[in-house]
């Protein structure tokens, strides 16, 4: 009974896959969970509430209202008492709904007022799950810190073949499982996050500062308080938020400023991730004033080195403690990585070349190299940012279970 006493609301959308809900149903049941059925109005359509609460032993939620007596049912309830939420088969329309927040059904305004953590298993025809309005509201359902339980292969209801059909009820249980056994969560881990750039200050009105755009730290973040951590996200100034409750933001401006932040939260953390693209250099000293051409040709200004915020950590962590670093290199890209990671006694390094299309700063897409300090390298393909940092946190978090970092290799 690995899922004594959880309590699981199951969402089940308007999608011929809404037959295997049934079985989901019954094995979630089985495991010992307490299963709440919310079904939206096309979604009884394709399966009973009678079934369904016969499955359940509970009486199916759909609409707003009870019928008859006008008793209001409360999304607000069900979202403080689920441990977990799976909505499952998932439509292109629901998952637009849930993308969007369109409250238009019990389901998504259940989804809205949820407070614990939610899994969505895609379900339609080829050619909609391809559709570039679909990956863009699932990418959405991501960044939202929604754990997407990808739609595979097979004969379809329209009886094309290809990816789209629901995920098998046996699979979704597992993942469910794995969620609450911790096998990919990170539940009670403390893990800090840099991100982001820095800008150091030339006058009132200038600063030196690069191109990083902190998406790469921020899909981190949303990544790590997904699977349960607390997140400490010291971030450089970015035009990104980080909505999930999981993560604290701590804002910052320069290397100085990160480096005070990082060092006084890391003793109590588990691990620390630096995305943070830090400046090396700052100006020697800062103008009260802005400064004026004043007719000069040419203006030298002097830079005086910053702290190297993971060198810092990589000195004082303890045993258990994990420091992951980023690469970003233009040369001899392998070399410089490992080379930084033992310098920085950092456990793994993250490889990113500005060589590679679609790669590095202001991209939505990342390809990635993890190194670690025990000699495994693992190449990932280009990929959304998102999907990257869950093959980072998988390899970084999985590894360190068993003593190395990213100790898979390809
Ligand atoms: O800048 P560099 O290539 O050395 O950065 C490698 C790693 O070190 C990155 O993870 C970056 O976030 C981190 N770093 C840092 N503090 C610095 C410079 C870099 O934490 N001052």
């Amino acid at each position: 009974m690995s899922l004594q006493g959880k309590h699981i609301v199951l969402g089940i959308t308007g999608s011929i896959a809404a037959y295997k809900s049934a079985v989901l149903t019954r094995l979630l049941v089985k495991r010992g969970a307490e299963v709440q059925i919310v079904i939206t109005p096309a979604g009884k359509e394709f399966i009973t509430p009678v079934t369904l609460s016969a499955l359940s032993g509970r009486p199916v939620v759909s609409e707003f209202f009870a019928a008859g007596d006008g008793s209001w049912h409360s999304h607000v309830e069900l979202g403080l008492w689920a441990d977990l939420m799976v909505v499952a088969p998932a439509t292109a329309a629901s998952i637009g709904k849930m993308a969007g927040g369109i409250a238009d059904n019990m389901l998504i305004t259940t989804y809205l007022s949820m407070k614990a953590p939610v899994f969505v298993a895609p379900a339609m025809d080829l050619d909609m799950y391809r559709h570039v309005s679909t990956r863009r509201n699932i990418e959405l359902l991501k960044g939202d810190g929604v754990q997407v339980i990808s739609a595979v292969e097979g004969e379809l209801a329209s009886h094309l073949c290809g990816e789209g059909r629901m995920e098998e009820p046996e699979n979704i249980v597992a993942a469910v499982e794995r969620f609450f056994a911790g096998g990919n969560g990170l539940g009670k881990k403390r893990i800090v996050i840099t991100a982001g750039p820095t800008f150091e200050r030339i006058d009132p009105v200038r600063f030196i500062g690069n191109f990083s755009s902190g998406k790469m730290g921020f899909a981190l973040a949303g990544e790590c308080a997904r699977r349960g951590a607390e997140v400490i996200l010291i971030t450089g100034p970015t035009a990104l938020s980080a909505a999930h409750p999981g993560i604290r933001r701590v804002d910052v401006e320069s290397a100085r400023e990160m480096y005070d932040a990082a060092l006084k939260v890391f003793p109590q953390a588990d691990a620390a991730i630096l995305s943070a693209a830090v400046a090396d250099y700052r100006p020697e000293r800062v103008c009260g004033k802005k400064i004026k051409r004043a007719g000069r040709e040419s203006f030298t200004l002097s830079l005086v080195s910053n702290p190297d915020i993971a060198a810092a950590l990589g000195k004082m962590k303890r045993p258990g403690q994990l420091t992951v670093g980023f690469a970003l290199e233009t040369e001899e890209e392998e070399r410089n990585a490992i080379r930084k990671m033992e310098e920085k006694n950092l456990d793994c390094i993250v490889l990113n070349s500005l060589n590679d299309e679609g790669a590095g700063f202001g991209y939505d897409t990342n390809r990635v190299t993890l190194l670690s300090r025990s000699g495994e390298r693992r190449s990932f393909p280009l990929k959304s940012k998102v999907d990257v940092a869950r093959d980072i946190i998988d390899a970084v978090f999985d590894a360190s279970r068993n003593s190395t970092a990213c100790n898979e290799t390809v």
